[in-house]
């Protein structure tokens, strides 16, 4: 009788389906657990007669072996092979959504390029603080104390310190320069400025600016002129023009303002250059001796010269964008255009 159980469930084990963790806690109950059919086998020895009770001993102790070896196996089998439920129900044939890819903002882009340019020919980078003192973005640049530009209706000052404000420049970072370093000079200052100007598609009170300067011995006009056209060349391409009207800053004698031939129509006149062949991109001129007297630097021994654009101004020509305000509100049709530039 005990023998036949055996045998019965020696079947029952070699046939029981473990496919997953619900039947191996079933067979476990159903067999192996200390109140499963095995254990209840092993209570029945003492019914069997003295002389069988060896053989039933061994038999059972092989049926519960067989039970305690499936059970490990099937349990180390389906841990490995138990993929995360985070997979169960997605549906592997469905197109994949792509990665939205990002792009850098343009000006962060037109900024870097600049930068590139005017690095390989030994220019390197200085940047200075937003919020200025009087001096650093008037005085040492010989505005006279009347000078418009220093007028309410320009100058965000800051009210609290009537002598601290906005910086309506990157002029600022050159008198830095000047004041720490020796000539030779050569750096490139990019970087916000502010105006209190009524915001439109063509003006904001808020845009950036890289001006440059150069200062060392014998600094003349036509390494300016020489600079500006190696620039325009490299930014716009090789076939740009520049030409240099007479205009006054009052850090910078002579002063010009920098026009380049118009890339969109090269020369012949468009809309953008409102027929002329010509747009403007900025001033320069050779520092004024007072500036470089200001800054602590021998006007006697050194001269220089520096120029100032508009980044928005630039990237606007470049990519033929039409409103300034469209560099601030982030909207990502706008921004999207620029994706791998
Ligand atoms: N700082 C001038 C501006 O902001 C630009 C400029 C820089 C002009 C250097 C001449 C030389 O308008």
């Amino acid at each position: 009788m005990l023998f036949e159980n055996i045998k019965r469930l020696t079947q029952e084990v070699e046939a029981f389906e473990i496919e997953n963790k619900e039947q191996l806690e079933a067979f476990k109950n159903t067999f192996v657990s200390r109140k499963g059919s095995i254990a209840a086998l092993f209570d029945e020895i003492k019914t069997v007669a003295p002389e069988l009770r060896k053989q039933v001993g061994q038999e059972l102790n092989q049926l519960k072996q067989l039970a305690q070896q499936k059970l490990d196996a099937r349990q180390e089998e389906l841990e490995q092979s138990s993929t995360p439920d985070v997979l169960a129900g997605l549906d592997f044939t469905l197109p994949p959504v792509p990665n939205a890819l990002g792009a850098r903002h343009p000006l962060a882009r037109t900024r870097e390029q600049i930068i590139r340019i005017f690095e390989r020919i030994g220019f390197n980078v200085s940047e200075g603080p937003e919020m200025e003192d009087d001096w650093h973005n008037f005085s040492a640049l010989n505005f006279p104390d009347n000078h418009p530009a220093r007028d309410m209706q320009d100058t965000f000052f800051l009210s609290k310190n009537p002598d601290m404000l906005l910086r309506t420049h990157t002029s600022t970072v050159q008198v830095r320069v000047m004041e720490h370093q020796k000539p030779p000079i050569r750096t490139l200052s990019p970087g916000r400025v502010f105006r209190n100007e009524a915001i439109s598609a063509r003006a904001h009170c808020m845009f950036h600016q890289f001006e440059g300067l150069y200062i060392d011995r014998n600094v003349s006009f036509k390494d300016l002129k020489d600079t500006l056209y190696y620039f325009v060349q490299e930014l716009f391409g090789q076939d740009t023009k520049i030409r240099f009207r007479p205009s006054f800053f009052p850090f910078t004698e002579p002063s010009a303002e920098i026009d380049i031939t118009c890339h969109i129509c090269k020369g012949k006149g468009c809309n953008i250059c409102k027929g002329s062949g010509w747009v403007e991109i900025g001033g320069a001129g050779m520092v004024d001796p007072n500036v470089l007297e200001n800054c602590g630097i021998d006007s006697q021994e050194f001269s220089g010269f520096a120029f100032g654009m508009g980044i928005e101004r630039i990237t606007m020509l470049k990519y033929q964008i039409k409103d300034l305000r469209l560099f601030t509100e982030n909207d990502v049709r706008f921004l999207r255009q620029f994706t791998g530039m």
